[in-house]
């Protein structure tokens, strides 16, 4: 496993545990990649490289003879613009004569064990002892620029990470036009396309579709990574489903504009490209300067969908988040936001706490609405000192009221916002980023500081500083509601605001760091506006991010299942709110809320002091529940137990302990029927040997359907062999009544 290269046959072999990616130095220097799936041994896959005449793909001049030898068929490695590959390419750029033709060749290459880190990007953190990366500069000489291709190498997680870095190495000025991390060419392959589309309240719907011969985009222009299109795709055999087919998925760790561009060439071949979207993207590169580009994070499973998701929860776990917080016992939080809104003053917030105390809630978040002159959202973002009128006992008095009931405290900010009608907007007008001739598009009544800026961002650092060193703080909900627009910086000059869109998001992840770095123990939920912004660049320094707006349980399955295809359900932030819902009004028993919502980072969103004793007493057990499952939940494997039929009827999924001792199914009928089929749920990933006895059932069915005649066969104490429950699986209860569902807890006997 690791890295090698091959001198003689001028091969790069990188092998994980399951899978292994080949790249080939090709004649003239041209690189190109030869492989990427199953293990093969370190066989020389080279020889896939088929060389065919197809007509108007034209040939390099000193192999003008090989007609076979094309820069438009051959697979490349990283692909350009201008020099006769017609596909979809990574870079482009505009050299000082205007040119826009970049034929890059290989210059030479490095194996170092560990991984550079960079400085203003986030990145996979590496594992101590097994990481390896490898660089190769390729270079081309007219142009005067390097291209550093990097790969890391996390073996047993069967994940590659890449990225390039563009040095002008010229005595000129270039411009980048486009710049993308990496360019992959599958060899001719039938696949689909699977991708997480949405929108506010409505994120990450899974979408799978057959690749056809075109350029398939998913991708961002709003500044953020956006709930509209998850930097996240899967391409994977058109036949591909949770425990079979070959699958590839790429994750673009960044939070701005971006695209997934996937083009199934002429001859079938597909190429992938991921990057930083074109779209409101230029970078000049003076002489000597270099362009870092985002990681992407690829892994491939030949064993289904359901195995490239737990490749994805295990290195985002370990190796993305901040690792602080891995073996943290995150607590099961109260927020106020759904129980006020901004209706709230300082005696209904601690009768709140109280209240959340009293049912065993561990942390309260207290959310928008406690700062400037903000009473509803048409003002006080960006003054960061607390509204006295509404809160005379300070944050100060609030945090420590808190302790004193033993609850963790938590506070919202949203940093990069302002209001015009803010103390900030007076005194710096100019921070903004706006077109100055025009007046900006107004979204939520706010606009968007100019965070490619370091004034801008240490402006905010300092205020938050302020509030942060003034009382007992230990999460920060951390918000973003609305997308960019008129992205114009008045520091950048004409020539750089194409770089204004990149900037702010690197001047976001310098705040981010800067406040990580001086209050390590303050954990950070990310958020925008629910799952606006849930990408691994963000997760880098917040390790769970607010999933969705939509706190609806029915409407949750979906969000939840399509963020988790990517990323861990410790990262997914989601609560237990009011029935009926604010978002769409339906009506969900508290059990089915609350087994929704454990599948994720756990808690309430919902006024406490509304709720009867019979539904404290309830809380009370799902949060005990929940902390006895927690490590189960957080760190196990997870399993999506229904398929596309079974999920019109119900959605089941599961968690699988590590060692195999444990495991806990969820199931949420969402179409009850009369006369009903039997539920019959397979598990996966139980040791097929070892016997497990149900040890406890939660559910939220209290009647019994009527007339059914019906015996039930599951029941606390009865026990099953791994095999049986894999192969034969669970017939569980019809169920009855409104949005029932169920969760039965296993363990090894
Ligand atoms: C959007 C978030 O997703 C909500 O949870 C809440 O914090 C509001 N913003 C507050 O404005």
């Amino acid at each position: 496993m690791g890295i090698k290269f091959d001198d003689k046959r001028k091969v790069f072999f990188l092998t994980t545990q399951n899978s292994e990616y080949q790249i080939a130095i090709g004649d003239g220097g041209v690189l190109l990649h030869a492989y990427y799936g199953k293990p093969v041994c370190a066989a020389d896959m080279s020889y896939l490289l088929a060389e065919i005449d197809r007509g108007f793909s034209g040939n390099y001049y000193e192999m003008r003879d090989r007609r076979g030898f094309s820069p438009d068929t051959l697979p490349q490695e990283y692909s350009t613009f201008g020099a006769g590959d017609y596909r979809v390419p990574a870079l482009v750029v505009e050299q000082d004569n205007g040119s826009r033709t970049l034929d890059l060749r290989y210059k030479e290459h490095r194996i170092v064990q560990g991984r550079r880190h960079s400085e203003i990007l986030p990145y996979v953190r590496e594992n101590s002892d097994e990481t390896e990366s490898l660089e190769i500069d390729l270079f081309d000489e007219v142009a005067g620029l390097t291209v550093t291709l990097i790969y890391n190498v996390f073996a047993s997680k069967d994940v590659i990470t890449r990225s390039s870095v563009i040095a002008n190495t010229s005595g000129n000025t270039c411009r980048l036009l486009k710049a993308a991390s990496m360019s992959l060419d599958i060899t001719y392959k039938k696949m689909d396309l699977i991708h997480f589309h949405g929108r506010h309240a409505m994120e990450r719907q899974m979408e799978r579709s057959p690749l056809t011969h075109d350029v398939h985009m998913v991708g961002s222009s709003r500044g953020t990574s956006s709930h509209h299109n998850n930097p996240f795709v899967i391409l994977c055999d058109r036949g591909a489903g949770e425990d079979y087919g070959e699958c590839y998925g790429f994750m673009l760790m960044y939070s701005g504009n971006h695209a997934q561009e996937v083009e199934v060439d002429q001859s079938g071949s597909i190429r992938m490209v991921s990057g930083i979207g074109r779209e409101d993207f230029t970078w000049k590169l003076y002489m000597g300067e270099a362009f870092e580009t985002p990681e992407v994070i690829m892994t491939y499973s030949s064993r289904g969908l359901g195995q490239l998701s737990r490749n994805y929860h295990r290195i985002i776990r370990e190796n993305v988040c901040p690792p602080e917080f891995n073996d943290y016992k995150r607590p099961v939080i109260i927020n106020n936001w759904e129980g006020t809104y901004f209706g709230f003053d300082d005696n209904s917030i601690k009768e709140m706490m109280y209240a959340a105390r009293q049912c065993g809630c561990e942390m309260f978040v207290l959310d928008d609405g406690w700062f400037g002159k903000r009473d509803d959202d048409n003002s006080g973002l960006g003054d960061w000192y607390v509204n006295m009128s509404k809160l005379p006992c300070g944050i100060s008095g609030i945090a420590d009221y808190a302790e004193g009931l033993g609850l963790k405290f938590g506070l919202w900010f949203e940093p990069e916002m302002i209001n015009e009608d803010s103390d900030l907007f007076r005194e710096h007008p100019d921070y903004v980023l706006r077109d100055p001739d025009r007046k900006p598009v107004m979204a939520r009544n706010q606009m968007v500081l100019d965070m490619s800026r370091p004034e801008v961002v240490e402006n905010i650092f300092c205020q938050m500083k302020e509030v942060l060193d003034g009382a007992d703080i230990s999460y920060i909900k951390w918000d973003f509601n609305r997308s960019l627009s008129n992205v114009y910086s008045v520091a950048a000059g004409r020539e750089g605001q194409g770089e204004v869109a990149h900037r702010f998001v690197l001047g976001t992840y310098s705040l981010l760091k800067k406040i990580r770095e001086t209050y390590p123990g303050i954990m950070i939920e990310g958020c925008s506006g629910g799952g606006g912004r849930f990408d691994a660049g963000m997760l880098f320094y917040t390790p769970q991010i607010w999933c969705s707006d939509n706190s609806e349980a029915i409407n949750r399955l979906r969000i939840q299942e399509g963020t988790c295809y990517g990323y861990p359900v410790s990262t997914v932030g989601s609560h237990v709110s009011a029935s009926p819902n604010h978002q769409n009004g339906r009506e969900v028993p508290i059990a089915t809320r609350a087994i929704v919502a454990m599948s994720g980072t756990f808690g309430y969103e919902l006024d406490p002091r509304e709720l009867t004793e019979d539904e404290k007493e309830e809380i009370r057990k799902q949060i005990d529940l929940y902390n006895g499952y927690y490590s189960l939940i957080q760190n196990g494997d997870y399993f999506r137990i229904s398929d596309e039929y079974s999920r019109e009827y119900f959605t089941a999924w599961s968690f699988v302990a590590g060692d195999k001792t444990e495991a806990l199914l969820n199931l949420v009928v969402t179409d009850v029927r009369a006369n009903p089929e039997i539920p019959f749920v397979k598990l996966k990933g139980l040791d097929p040997l070892a016997r497990y006895r149900i040890d406890n059932i939660y559910s939220s069915i209290k009647e019994k359907p009527p007339e059914s005649g019906f015996r039930s066969m599951i029941g606390v104490g009865n026990s099953y062999s791994g095999a049986a429950l894999m192969n034969g699986g669970l017939a569980l209860d019809p169920m009855y009544g409104v949005y029932p569902a169920i969760q039965i807890h296993l363990i090894k006997v």
